[in-house]
């Protein structure tokens, strides 16, 4: 089994015995081509580096750039694709932290139309967007593709057919230039882009992640090393957010989660009594199905016509849709609070060293969210890091910096054969579980939670695999 998952995983020996051996300290670790090793493979020596790329020597490739390489000297360049659920993005970032370009073409009509993600719909979106997509990122980056160091892709969690347009388009451009590939965790890319975006978010951390389709809690460890602490036993917050702006007549396009956000600023949070979910569960879980249905019965009590929208309201009833929201937002905030706080417990107990609360996702844009969180951190004296809300939705440069952090470490893949054909078998991982589960969280939902997860071993059990050299 474990070299089942070695394989798969695709890694370098050499660099991640290097990273077993506790070289992640020295500054990274950059790849410098030698040549072609016949057969499309290349290969590579790896050095560990550290201080200024001046002093380092090895690492900063100059192969191309136009205008040459004064600005970026001292970064290699990552191109990252995201391609998972229903944005197409790209961007390009430099290994010591530096976005240099970056482009995104949501589908957010397509979502209004069909009321959420249809798979064939998203993925001849993502067909049509994503050559212009990434083009847009290497030119607003001031580079071509032949300057880049590295291509990271999302290979999942995410929808088969909408991953496959990413790594189509990742392998094709890694293919003609024998660049190197990191097969990218979506929900780390979401974890990690903290620390492109914040100084000082150092591990061991703990992150919430809460978007459309996931509520995770994690401690992150190290890169590709996860401890779950929590997900959720049905919805995520971001779908219940979703689904009460639909019911409320709410305009769609921004995104259910924003205009729910927007209209609840003019409601009374205490005006509906919905109860806090799970509340009898000593966990770190979540479930938001509960939640939704309340608010869906008490929306049906109320008579709320969500085929008539918000702008065609009187102010009667556009009050009654507010205080609908801000209660719904009220309680959806306080399960998140409840568990967080737990989180943190456990967490600490876990490792005492731990600083910061990271929060990612499409729902940590949300001002609710952040200052509820902000002041649960700060009560038990830790920080709390939000990246910025362009980088809390799905993007590339996050997707882009995870590359960064792979690549600093040696963990990538080598390029894909020159001789690659059109249909070959590409590993993508709709269902990828990012951690390990801990005991205590194991109890209700994840058992459910891990049925789910189809066949692909964590993240973490694959990083640990190699470290602990079963390969
Ligand atoms: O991370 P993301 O862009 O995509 C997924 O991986 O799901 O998250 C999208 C989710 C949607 O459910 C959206 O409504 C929600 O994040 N969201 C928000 C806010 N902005 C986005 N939810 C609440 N408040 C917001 N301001
Ligand atoms: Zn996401």
């Amino acid at each position: 089994m474990a070299a089942m998952a070695c394989t798969r995983l695709g890694f370098e020996a050499r660099p991640l015995l290097a990273m077993a051996l506790g070289l992640r300290g020295l500054g990274g670790l950059r790849g410098l081509r030698v040549g072609d090793a016949g057969g499309g493979g290349v290969r590579w020596r790896w050095k560990a580096v550290g201080g200024s790329c001046r002093s380092a020597g090895v690492g900063v490739r100059a192969r191309g750039l136009r205008g040459g390489v004064s600005g970026r000297e001292c970064g290699e360049l990552i191109l990252g694709i995201e391609t998972s659920c229903d944005d197409t993005g790209a961007a390009v970032v430099t290994t010591d932290g530096r976005i240099l370009g970056e482009a995104l073409s949501s589908q957010a009509d397509l979502l209004v139309q069909w009321g959420g993600v249809v798979p064939n719909l998203a993925q001849d979106a993502h067909a049509k967007a994503i050559d212009k997509v990434v083009a847009d990122a290497l030119a607003n980056a001031g580079v071509q593709e032949e300057d880049l160091s590295a291509v990271a892709v999302t290979i999942g969690p995410g929808l088969s057919m909408c991953l496959r347009v990413g790594v189509s388009k990742a392998r094709d451009i890694a293919r003609v230039h024998r660049l190197p590939m990191v097969g990218v965790h979506h929900m780390e890319a979401h974890a990690l882009v903290a620390r492109l975006t914040e100084k000082g978010v150092e591990f061991p951390f703990v992150v919430l992640l809460v978007s459309g389709g996931h509520n995770l809690l994690l401690l992150a460890q190290d890169v590709g090393q996860y401890t779950q602490l929590g997900t959720t036993v049905d919805d995520a917050i971001g779908e219940a957010y979703d689904k009460t702006a639909r019911l409320l007549g709410l305009d769609l396009k921004r995104g259910g989660g924003p205009a729910l956000e927007q209209l609840a600023l003019e409601g009374n949070p205490k005006a509906f009594n919905f109860s806090v979910p799970m509340r009898q569960r000593q966990n770190c879980n979540f479930s938001y199905a509960g939640l939704k249905n309340q608010v869906r019965l008490a929306i049906a009590a109320k008579n709320i016509n969500a085929e008539v929208p918000l702008s065609e309201t009187d102010t009667e009833e556009r009050r009654l849709r507010a205080d609908m929201a801000a209660s719904f937002q009220r309680v959806a905030v306080l399960h998140l609070e409840d568990r967080c706080r737990r989180a943190l417990e456990w967490a600490r107990k876990i490792d005492p060293s731990v600083a910061c609360l990271v929060v990612s996702g499409g729902v940590a844009s949300n001002q609710v969210v952040r200052s509820r969180l902000n002041y649960i951190t700060q009560e038990v004296g830790l920080r709390l890091v939000c990246p910025p809300p362009r980088l809390c939705t799905d993007n590339g440069v996050m997707v882009a910096w995870a590359g960064v952090e792979h690549y600093n470490r040696g963990m990538t893949q080598p390029p894909p054969p020159i001789d690659e054909p059109l249909d070959a078998w590409l590993d993508l991982r709709p269902r990828w579980q990012l951690g390990e589960i801990l005991e205590e969280g194991v109890a209700d939902a994840h058992k459910r939670s891990l049925k789910k997860t189809g066949t692909h071993p964590s993240l973490t059990a694959q990083v640990r695999s190699y470290a602990e050299g079963n390969c």
